[in-house]
């Protein structure tokens, strides 16, 4: 029986390699447009400490087991979760677990997708001086107007989701590890200015105070859900992209310390995200509980005003898509390789067939910004149902299992020789974690939202 197994689809050519396309599928809009307005919603400081704490309890432990997995496995989340059933004798059922993660990703992407339609129109308003001096109700109406035109978001939509089939049909390459090597650091450089100038206006201690003064009247489950799920969703856990890097790892790169430094800088710019944009919420006196609208509300006032702003503001919403589109081609990548692993297509076709649907699952997103904007289910539209369902049922769900399959249904002689962590000391916690306190956790949080449904 094999035990350790090589990918078909290539290699990272280092370990940095790998931490860089990782915290490229991390870092991402849920850093920067949902992590604020999940934060703005759920009171602030409360909100982002349960937030970290699930990323230090079942966030790190998790995405440790995944790229164990996916080494392990060496192929499309699918397939590698049929074959791992298999080596260990568990059951096949497991191989489930790999269909569900393709489905979420999808779901993920088609609404992703729009959102980033939206940083890219916003690179077309920077660019031509729109935002200079704007004023608060103008800037609303900019984005009103813009999430009112059905056309203008299946144009940018289309025009994002060809980008990611671009760039996935030609296959995870250099191209990525040189984007988010620059890229990445210039985007947090940038958010560093944003912080200069909420510093400057007098209004940062405000931002510091809302988001790590933790008012604890304000948990109850739906706080407690959606920071869990926040916790997922930035991470990219749960759904087999963490996996399908950990597939191309090399056999000697340290898991634990990988996953460290790619959880540690996803933490990183969502706080400096909330830094930079509650600031300006504040000194201008707009809604912090406004929803998926912040960032595009508040971030062109700071923009308008300061001294070079047409160019900090271009830079900005350039990086903000590119940090899309390395999460995006992460969300679609494990659905392409199954393709290609399954049906025997090439990644461009493999690609063109996923893009395509995802594409038109989009389209709901659209629609429910406009024309379908009353229709709604269980209280919520089309967007908000995908988004609920897949970041906090689908991803902690996925999480859950991975843990349970890791922690229960493999031999240990399988995990410790995979994750080869050196010290014994972290290896006993880590999987004591995945064994017990990662699935009673969710299932705890699961439950008591179930109570209250
Ligand atoms: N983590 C990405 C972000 O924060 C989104 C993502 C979720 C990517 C799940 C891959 C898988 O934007």
């Amino acid at each position: 029986m094999p035990t350790k197994n090589t990918s078909i689809h290539g290699e990272w050519s280092s370990r940095l390699a790998f931490i860089l396309a990782a915290a490229g599928s991390a870092v991402g809009l849920g850093n920067i447009w949902k992590f604020p307005y999940m934060a703005g919603e759920n009171g602030g400081g409360a909100f982002v400490l349960i937030y970290l704490i699930c990323i230090a309890v079942f966030g790190l432990p998790i995405m440790m087991a995944e790229v164990m997995l996916g080494r392990r496995g060496r192929q499309s989340p699918i397939n590698t979760m049929k074959m791992l059933s298999q080596q260990e004798n568990a059951h096949k059922a497991w191989g489930l677990l790999g269909w569900c993660g393709v489905l979420a990703g999808v779901l993920i992407l088609s609404y992703y997708s729009v959102i980033a339609g939206w940083s890219l129109s916003y690179v077309l308003e920077s660019t031509s001086g729109s935002l200079r001096y704007i004023t608060e109700t103008k800037a609303g109406e900019l984005f009103s107007n813009l999430i009112a035109s059905s056309l203008t978001l299946i144009f940018w939509h289309t025009l994002f989701m060809l980008m990611t089939m671009i760039v996935v049909a030609r296959g995870v390459s250099n191209g990525l590890e040189m984007a988010v090597k620059y890229l990445m650091p210039a985007l947090a450089a940038l958010i560093l200015v944003l912080i200069g100038y909420s510093i400057s206006q007098g209004y940062f201690m405000l931002g510091v105070k809302f988001m790590f003064t933790p008012d604890f009247s304000k948990i109850n489950q739906a706080v407690l859900l959606d920071a869990m799920g926040q916790a997922f969703f930035s991470l990219s856990l749960g759904m087999g992209a963490i996996m399908i890097y950990g597939s191309y790892l090399s056999q000697h790169a340290s898991i634990a310390k990988t996953s460290f430094a790619v959880a540690l800088a996803d933490i990183t710019v969502a706080i400096l995200a909330g830094l930079a944009i509650f600031p300006i919420v504040f000194a201008n006196q707009l809604e912090a509980a406004q929803g998926p609208g912040l960032i595009f509300n508040t971030l062109p006032l700071a923009f308008g005003q300061m001294p070079g702003g047409v160019i900090f503001g271009t830079l900005f919403f350039v990086l903000l898509v590119f940090a899309a589109w390395t999460s995006s081609i992460s969300l679609i990548e494990p659905a392409v390789v199954w393709l290609v692993e399954r049906c025997g297509l090439t990644r461009i076709k493999a690609s063109v067939i996923c893009g395509s649907v995802t594409w038109l699952v989009g389209l709901g997103t659209v629609f429910s910004f406009n024309i379908w904007k009353t229709y709604t289910v269980f209280d919520k539209t089309v967007f908000e149902l995908l988004d609920f369902l897949t970041s906090n049922i689908m991803l902690p769900l996925g999480g859950l299992l991975i843990a349970v399959f890791v922690g229960w249904s493999m031999r240990e002689s399988s995990v410790k020789d995979e994750i080869a962590m050196s010290s014994s000391m972290l290896y006993q916690a880590w999987r004591f974690l995945i064994r017990f306190v990662t699935p009673v956790g969710v299932l705890l949080i699961f439950f008591r939202v179930i109570e209250i449904i």
